[in-house]
C-alpha cells in the first residue's frame, strides 16, 4: 500500500527548485518527444496504443468517474476529488505507477484503496498522461 501526496508534492517541488534537474528534465522530455515521434510513424504500434488509451479510460471511468473528472474537460462530481487532467501539476503521473500497482489511497477517507495489475496500470498511466493540461 502506498500513501500518496504530501511526499510526492514535495518531491515535485524539489525537482523544480534545483535548476540541474530542471535542465535534466528537458532534456529528457526532449528525449521522450524524440521517441514519441519515432513510435508514432509505427502504424502498427500506434494502433496497439490507441486501445490502451482507451482501456485506461473505461478502467477509469469504472472506478474512480463516480468521483473524479477523468476527462480532458468537466467538474468532479466528488467537490474534493481533483479533477485527473491537473495531477501532473502535482507530481509525475509516473510517480503513480507504483501506487496503482501496490494500492493506491489518499489522504481523503471517501476514496477506497485501488489496485491494479501491472497491464492496466500502463494503460491508466498512458491515458492520463494524454489528458494533462498545463498550469
Ligand atoms: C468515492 C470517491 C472517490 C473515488 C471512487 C476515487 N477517488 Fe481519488 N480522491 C477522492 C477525494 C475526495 C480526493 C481528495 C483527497 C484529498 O484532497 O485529501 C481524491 C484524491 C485523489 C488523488 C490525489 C491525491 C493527492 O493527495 O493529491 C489521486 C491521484 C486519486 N484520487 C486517484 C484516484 C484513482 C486513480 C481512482 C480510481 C482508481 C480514484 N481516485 C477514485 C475521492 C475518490
Amino acid at each position: 500500500m502506498k500513501r500518496i501526496g504530501t511526499g510526492a508534492r514535495a518531491f515535485a517541488v524539489s525537482l523544480a527548485a534545483t535548476s540541474l534537474a530542471a535542465t535534466n528534465l528537458a532534456a529528457a522530455s526532449l528525449a521522450a518527444a524524440t521517441f514519441a515521434i519515432l513510435v508514432s510513424s509505427a502504424p502498427g504500434f500506434a494502433a496497439a496504443k490507441k486501445g490502451d488509451l482507451q482501456r485506461g479510460e473505461t478502467l477509469l471511468a469504472a472506478n474512480c468517474g463516480r468521483c473524479h473528472a477523468i476527462g480532458k474537460s468537466g467538474d468532479s462530481a466528488h467537490h474534493l476529488a481533483p479533477p485527473f487532467r491537473i495531477l501532473g501539476q502535482r507530481y509525475t503521473i509516473e510517480s503513480l505507477e507504483e501506487a496503482l500497482g501496490e494500492g493506491l489511497i489518499s489522504g481523503h477517507p471517501d476514496m477506497p484503496e485501488f489496485k491494479f495489475p501491472p497491464g492496466d496500470v500502463g494503460a491508466i498511466i498512458d491515458y492520463l498522461k494524454s489528458i494533462q493540461v498545463p498550469k
